[in-house]
């Protein structure tokens, strides 16, 4: 029986709960379905439908500012992996992006000092020869002052980031309803952030989500949850790249190159809004002008003015220069970016080892752990994308393979893979599902066990083959390890 909805559990989950009923492994028919149609009954759509070019949106292009109900529509193609009925979920592991936050203290002043420098281009215009340039100015733009002017903290997670991780955690529920079902312990469901308050409220706002209707407290039924940090200085987990000096040195070096590589894009886009606009801006004004469209665009919903300097090229340049700072920073450009993750990826496995030791000593509900869920930042999350090996372009895993350099991502109006806004937006996550299947085939499987054991990985909720383990959608535990 071939089943047409590529996530069975939405909106189904009486009939296939955390199971997914699927076709025999052996038929890889290519699913492709418009991730945001799936509420809607989850059509199988026709190959074209899925290739037709939407209309563009600029809130799809923000890199790491994206929102993530925004970048999980604009990711349309997914692939349904085949899971036999047998299947079951045992342990979840998931590693988040903490949700939308407000800009830092530091952006707060890079924005009042636009404000500042706005007024002076405006007022310059005024007292120069050329009036009839003066209608060339965007309305809003004189007298602008930021929305965060006199504000001195910054950085925290926002309601919308808060309702990003709420919602997101009832849907994780609702997928792995078997998982979920069990009363709450600490350790059985272990909640972990890092020691900085966007996370760890992106952790509460998840929890929240988790187990509202499962508790005493209040008309929602609430319940207190635990959620656990290790200090800042030594979380080798969740912040390596806060504790890895070889890290640190790699980016205080490596910044100055990227700055440079963004500069002809900056450049370009300047000379362009200058002869638009018959303002002086410099590079610096529009890379400031840049940074307010995204926060306008992603925390605003503001579209027609910071937004409306850039046309769509221009657009996608600038996009493709955060994208570009994030691969070499953060993401392939350089092996010690996600290596240093590592820490993370053995914490991931050995949570599998023991819910896998637990399943085939039949130990009790209540006394082995059924999820590992981590709340942090993009420079964890983009590094475990990378050791996942995510995003790659062709041939991209054998050069890493070879520890060969990657190309940088192609500029635009090349397509490329590494995009910002679909590898990290904000409350972006990766979930590890581990399976066990019953090893009744005649197949002797593994170390004695009873049973076989796959994993399957998720990037932001959708699922996603493998390039470590031969492109497959399930990968078999052992092989995982490797
Ligand atoms: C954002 O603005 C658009 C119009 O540009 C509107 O259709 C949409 O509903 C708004 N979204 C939110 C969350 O307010």
């Amino acid at each position: 029986k071939t089943r047409t909805s590529p996530l069975p559990t939405e909106s189904e989950g009486q009939r296939s709960k955390s199971r997914l009923a699927m076709a025999p492994p052996a038929t890889p028919l290519p699913f492709l379905v418009l991730l945001a149609t799936l509420l809607a009954a989850a059509p199988l759509l026709p190959p074209a439908a899925a290739a037709e070019p939407e209309a563009f949106d600029v809130r799809r292009h923000l890199s790491t500012v994206t929102r993530y109900d925004v970048s999980r529509a604009s990711n349309s193609v997914v692939s349904a992996p085949a899971i036999s009925d047998e299947c079951r979920v045992i342990h979840l592991n998931l590693v988040a992006r903490h949700g939308t936050r407000a800009p830092t203290k530091k952006r707060i002043k890079e924005l009042d000092r636009l404000a500042v420098r706005l007024g002076t281009l405006v007022d310059e215009a005024k007292q120069g020869p050329d009036t009839a340039s003066l209608k060339k100015i965007p309305s809003w733009m004189k007298g602008w002052e930021s929305r965060w002017k006199g504000r001195v903290k910054g950085g925290e997670l926002v309601s919308e980031g808060e309702e990003e991780l709420f919602n997101f955690a009832n849907r994780v529920k609702e997928r792995f309803q078997d998982l979920f079902d069990e009363e709450y312990h600490p350790d059985v469901y272990s909640i972990r952030a890092t020691q900085v308050p966007r996370a760890s409220a992106s952790a509460v706002a998840f929890g929240l989500g988790l187990l509202s209707g499962k508790g005493k407290l209040g008309a929602g039924n609430n319940r207190a949850f635990s959620v656990l940090s290790e200090s800042r200085a030594s979380d080798i987990c969740l912040r390596f790249f806060d504790s890895c000096k070889t890290y640190k040195d790699y980016r205080k070096r490596k910044e100055p190159d990227v700055d440079k590589q963004k500069e002809p894009i900056l450049e370009h886009v300047t000379s362009a809004l200058v002869s638009r606009y018959h303002l002086k801006f410099t590079t610096q004004d529009v890379s400031s002008l840049w940074f307010l469209c995204k926060q306008e665009a992603s925390l605003l919903n503001i579209t027609n003015q910071a937004c409306q300097l850039f046309n769509e090229d221009e657009v996608h340049l600038l996009e493709w220069t955060d994208d570009l700072e994030g691969f070499v920073l953060k993401g392939y450009g350089e092996s010690i970016n996600y290596k240093m993750g590592l820490p993370l990826l053995k914490d991931v496995v050995q949570s599998m080892e023991e819910a896998i030791i637990a399943k085939e000593e039949n130990f009790p509900d209540g006394t082995y752990e059924k999820a590992r869920l981590r709340f942090a930042h993009a420079e964890t999350l983009v590094p475990f994308t990378c050791l996942l090996g995510l995003f790659l372009e062709g041939s991209d895993f054998e050069k890493i393979q070879r520890e060969e350099p990657l190309d940088l991502p192609p500029m635009p109006p090349q397509r490329r893979n590494w995009k910002g806004a679909l590898v990290a937006p904000f409350a972006s996550n990766n979930m590890l599902a581990l399976y066990q299947c019953p090893g009744n085939d005649g197949k002797k499987t593994s170390q004695d066990q009873k049973n076989s054991y796959f994993v399957q990985v998720l990037h932001n909720e959708a699922p996603v083959s493998m390039p470590g383990c031969g492109n497959k959608d399930l990968c078999p535990f052992e092989e995982f390890k490797v």
